[in-house]
């Protein structure tokens, strides 16, 4: 049997990437932070955004999560033009971020931090649902196979690598398909690294869009699958890691020959 080209046509799978970004421009004053970045990530997919100090990461993810607006660009959600005012109103539209400082109430149970200033509440007095939050917190936690003591643990009882875990946890509870990182593991030792970084693979696996800034080359191998750079605001290249080395991406990020 063979296919029409009218039905073989229907058959191209038309995915429309979680984030795309055109052309975008961030000016702070005279200071230019990025001169012109496009990028699309894909579901399913980790891009690494890796650059030297003040080369304009944190940056970027700033205007991605409504915190910088830039100067020039545009930001596509899921097919659709956005335009944030704030961090509040790119969260509303499911922008999520996973930061190395984290940004976690220390004396609260984990479904607590889950559900920070989105509490779910029940009956006319809205009253905190705690029950819910924490079955909610657990399903998360055990599909990410996130391994803390449990949903109700307080969080000061947690490690680094755990409490990183119960972050990206939020994020992906309340993400539309996009999951943006800054430096998630910076402040982790190795074993603790690892540990987030399968929680990581994990988010992937069940079809979100991971961009993550990393100072680690040998974690941007292990765990993205294409990696764009940029050297003070300029965005060298993006490469899928297959087509690029170690020394190739040293070489991008300061500039000078491998
Ligand atoms: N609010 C701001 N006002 C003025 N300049 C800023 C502001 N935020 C960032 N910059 C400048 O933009 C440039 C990029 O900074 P950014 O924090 O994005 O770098 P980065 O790549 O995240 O660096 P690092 O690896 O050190 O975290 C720097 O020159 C910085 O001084
Ligand atoms: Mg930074």
């Amino acid at each position: 049997m063979t296919l029409t080209p009218s039905a073989a046509e229907t058959t191209v799978p038309t995915s429309t990437p979680p984030l795309r970004l055109k052309g975008i421009h961030k000016s702070f004053g005279g200071v230019v932070a990025i001169k012109t970045f496009d990028l699309e990530v894909q579901a399913g997919e980790i891009v690494a955004l890796v650059g030297d100090n003040g080369a304009g990461k944190s940056t970027l993810v700033k205007i991605i999560s409504g915190l910088y607006q830039p100067t020039e660009g545009e930001i596509w959600l899921n097919g659709e033009q956005v335009s944030f005012r704030d961090a509040s109103d790119a969260r509303a539209k499911g922008v999520e971020v996973v930061y190395q400082d984290l940004a976690l109430v220390e004396d609260q149970p984990v479904y607590m931090n889950m559900f920070l200033g989105r509490e779910l509440t029940k009956g006319p007095l809205r009253l905190l649902d705690r029950k819910a939050m924490a079955r909610q917190t657990q399903e998360l936690v055990d599909t990410l196979d996130v391994r803390i003591p449990s949903a109700k643990a307080t969080l000061s009882d947690l490690s680094g690598g755990q409490r990183q875990g119960v972050a990206i946890c939020r994020a992906t509870h309340w993400a539309s398909g996009l999951v943006l990182m800054d430096e998630p593991t910076a402040a982790l030792g190795v074993a603790e690294t690892a540990k987030v970084e399968e929680v990581i693979l994990k988010l992937k696996a069940r079809g979100a869009a991971v961009l993550i800034v990393s100072h680690n080359m040998d974690q941007v191998f292990r765990i993205a699958d294409r990696v764009t750079v940029l050297r003070r605001g300029t965005q060298v290249a993006t490469r899928t890691l297959a087509d690029t080395s170690h020394n190739e991406l040293v070489a991008m990020i300061t500039g000078l020959a491998s």
